[in-house]
Parts: C-alpha cells; sequence; structure tokens
C-alpha cells in the first residue's frame, strides 16, 4: 500500500510539474538594477552555511521517495545527478523502512552512489529518536529532515488525524541526535511564529517548504476514491511569504532558513537567497526532468543552473549567497498584500545596498 503510494505520488508529480512556468509567488519579487553595480564572475564563491554544515552551494534536491522498487531506481539516478553536480541530496520519508526492512536498501543507494556529498535523511514528525538514529545511520546521513505535513495527512484517506503530539516529538528527537535537525513542510509553508516555536523546540534549521509547485492537496486528491478536498488546494504560504514572514523570528532565534515551493529557475533561487535563505530546493521539477528526460538531462540542467545563479550574484554585486541579503528587492502584488496584512515592512527591502 505504501510502497503503491509513493509510485502514485512520483507519477502525478511528474505531471504537475510539467507546466514549469507557471505564475508564482516568486513572480512578486523583482530586484532593482544597477547599470554600474556588477561584481566579477570569477570572484563568486557559491558556498554557503547551514546552521552547523557547510555546503559547497546552496541548491539542494529535496526529499521525495523510496520504499518501493520504483522509487528506489529514481533514487539512484537523483544519487547520481547529486554527485555529478555536486549538490547536497536529501531522502523521501524513510519511514518505509521500519514496516518492511527489505525497502532499506532504496534508500541506502542515495549514500552508495554518492559517498562523499551532502546527505539528509527524512522521517515524519511521528518518528521516535530511536528511528531517527537508525535513519541517519542508513544514509551516514549530514542532516535529518523532519516534515510536517499536517495537510497532507488530513487529505490523505490513509492518513494521520491527531497532531498535538509533534512538537514534543521533534524535541525528543532534536536534543537525541547528533547531526543538525531540519524541519520542512511539503509545500504548505511556515509562519514565523512556527519558526520561533521550533526554535524553542531545539531545532536549528527550517525549511519553508511553500505552495506554488508541488501541491500535495491536489494529488491526494488525484489518488483518493471518496470525498474531495479540492478545497485546500493552494492553501498556505508560499516559500517567498514564508521566507518575508519568517525573517524576523529566525534572526532572533538564530535559525537558518532554508527555502523550496515552486522554485522554477535559478532566477528563483536568487531570489530566495536575497529575501534571507541560506540554501534553495527543488523537488517536482527536478523529479520532472529526470522521468521526461532523463538523468544526463537533469545533471546539465542543475550545471546551468548553477552557472546562471552565480551569473545573477555577481550582476547583483555580490560573491556569495550570504551577500545576496544586500541587494535591493521590490515586492509586488499579492505578496505586498500579505506582507501589509502581517505588518512586514518591506520598504526595507528596498533600500539594502546603500545600507548593507
Ligand atoms: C515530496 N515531498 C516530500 N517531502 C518530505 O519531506 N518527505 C517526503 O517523503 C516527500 N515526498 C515527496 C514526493 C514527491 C514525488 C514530491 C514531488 C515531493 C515534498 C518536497 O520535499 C517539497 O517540500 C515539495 O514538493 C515542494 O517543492 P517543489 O516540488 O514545489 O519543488
Amino acid at each position: 500500500m505504501s510502497g503503491d503510494r509513493k509510485d502514485d505520488h512520483v507519477r502525478l508529480a511528474t505531471e504537475q510539474n510539467r507546466d514549469r512556468h507557471r505564475r508564482n509567488d516568486f513572480d512578486d519579487v523583482r530586484f532593482v538594477h544597477h547599470a554600474l553595480g556588477a561584481a566579477d564572475i570569477e570572484a563568486v564563491s557559491l558556498r554557503t552555511r547551514v546552521g552547523a554544515m557547510d555546503w559547497p552551494v546552496p541548491l539542494y534536491i529535496n526529499g521525495m521517495t523510496g520504499g518501493s522498487d520504483a522509487t528506489a531506481i529514481v533514487n539512484r539516478d537523483l544519487a547520481v545527478v547529486a554527485r555529478e553536480t555536486g549538490i547536497p541530496i536529501a531522502s523521501g520519508s524513510m519511514s518505509p523502512v521500519f514496516k518492511d526492512r527489505d525497502t532499506t536498501g532504496g534508500f541506502r543507494v542515495l549514500r552508495e552512489e554518492n559517498p562523499s556529498g551532502i546527505v539528509l535523511a527524512n522521517l515524519s514528525a511521528n518518528a521516535t529518536p530511536e528511528q531517527a538514529h537508525e535513519a541517519v545511520g542508513i544514509l551516514g546521513a549530514d542532516a535529518l529532515q523532519i516534515h510536517v505535513n499536517a495537510v497532507q495527512e488530513l487529505v490523505m484517506p490513509e492518513g494521520d488525524r491527531s497532531f498535538t503530539h509533534w512538537p514534543e516529538n521533534i524535541a525528543s528527537i532534536a536534543a537525541s541526535l547528533d547531526v543538525p535537525v531540519v524541519v520542512k513542510e511539503v509545500g504548505f509553508g511556515m509562519s514565523g511564529e512556527t519558526v520561533a516555536e521550533l526554535a524553542r523546540l531545539g531545532v536549528g534549521v527550517v525549511d519553508v517548504s511553500g505552495r506554488g509547485g508541488t501541491d500535495f492537496a491536489a494529488i491526494e486528491n488525484a489518488r483518493r476514491t471518496g470525498a474531495d478536498f479540492a478545497v485546500l488546494s493552494g492553501w498556505g504560504q508560499s516559500a517567498v511569504g514564508g521566507l518575508l514572514d519568517s525573517r524576523a523570528a529566525a534572526e532572533d532565534a538564530r535559525v537558518t532558513l532554508l527555502a523550496s515551493g515552486g522554485v522554477r529557475t535559478p532566477l528563483d533561487v536568487v531570489r530566495a537567497l536575497a529575501l534571507g535563505a541560506s540554501a534553495v530546493g527543488v523537488a517536482g521539477g527536478f523529479l520532472r526532468i529526470l522521468r521526461q528526460d532523463g538523468r544526463d538531462a537533469l545533471i546539465a540542467e542543475i550545471r546551468r543552473w548553477l552557472e546562471q545563479i552565480t551569473a545573477i550574484t555577481a550582476l547583483l554585486g555580490q560573491t556569495s549567497p550570504a551577500g545576496l541579503r544586500n541587494t535591493d528587492v521590490v515586492i509586488t502584488g499579492e505578496v505586498r498584500e500579505f506582507c501589509q496584512a502581517r505588518g512586514i515592512d518591506i520598504t526595507a527591502y528596498a533600500t539594502r545596498r546603500g545600507t548593507g
């Protein structure tokens, strides 16, 4: 059953991400161009700090899959892509390992094919500290992603129905692991309040994974035979909204923000870095390229992204991902309305270069 679900997710997410230039909140983020302000490309380094980790690039393949024969092959391909491009990669949820030990190999391949890369394990907020240790051990993982996915669980006929134990559970996992914990959404976003609470629970890295890309409410609706939850499609914050909403809380609590959800282009990556993300994840968009065009096409695409991220960083007069936080960013449209309603001062973002 769980294996079928994983196969359904891969198939439906691939279809959903076909239209990869669909408008989303990233279009409401524009850079002010300073014609004399560019830096030299050769001065740019893409290295970035993610909590206590040093990552070679601010781009990663986000957690997707594993748990069935077909998804073990997807994981092998993604691991080769990560190795060949040098980008960090996260596993899909490793809960299947604790129901069926035979699925372990389909996750372990992420490390076997990519022995010296950055690899993140992935579990739900229901996992025990013992399971967290074991998942990290299976992958020799550099960190553990814990996904919080209440919307997805509610929409899934076989999903969880109780959630109040999550905060305490996340705190016990974070306290017992000796690798960093990254708490992430799965495409419905984070708020500043959530980031502040996660910091109190001992979490140092949060991926705001927002709406605008893969939509699990729509995917689960397409799978289910019972009542239709289409009303929840589009629920939540985008990555852009989540970053803007969480920035103050993250700075106060020294939480590292990651961004994902609806990242379509290298420019979207740079936009998220400019809004305070330390690295940016892509799931559905890369899965679609892998499944439609193959592994080599995805390797070529990611290499192109890294070149363009470097070029745009230089264009903006910066030499590092962190430096992008000093660029002038104008926020328009619905994101601007969201910020006004939440009391977020966006004018400060438009005049940073002079002060940065
Ligand atoms: C996911 N995602 C996900 N996240 C997670 O933490 N554990 C998981 O097991 C999965 N499974 C999964 C399967 C598939 C097929 C996709 C496409 C995605 C969510 C993913 O990491 C990310 O948060 C969202 O997909 C939003 O990013 P994109 O797809 O818009 O780039």
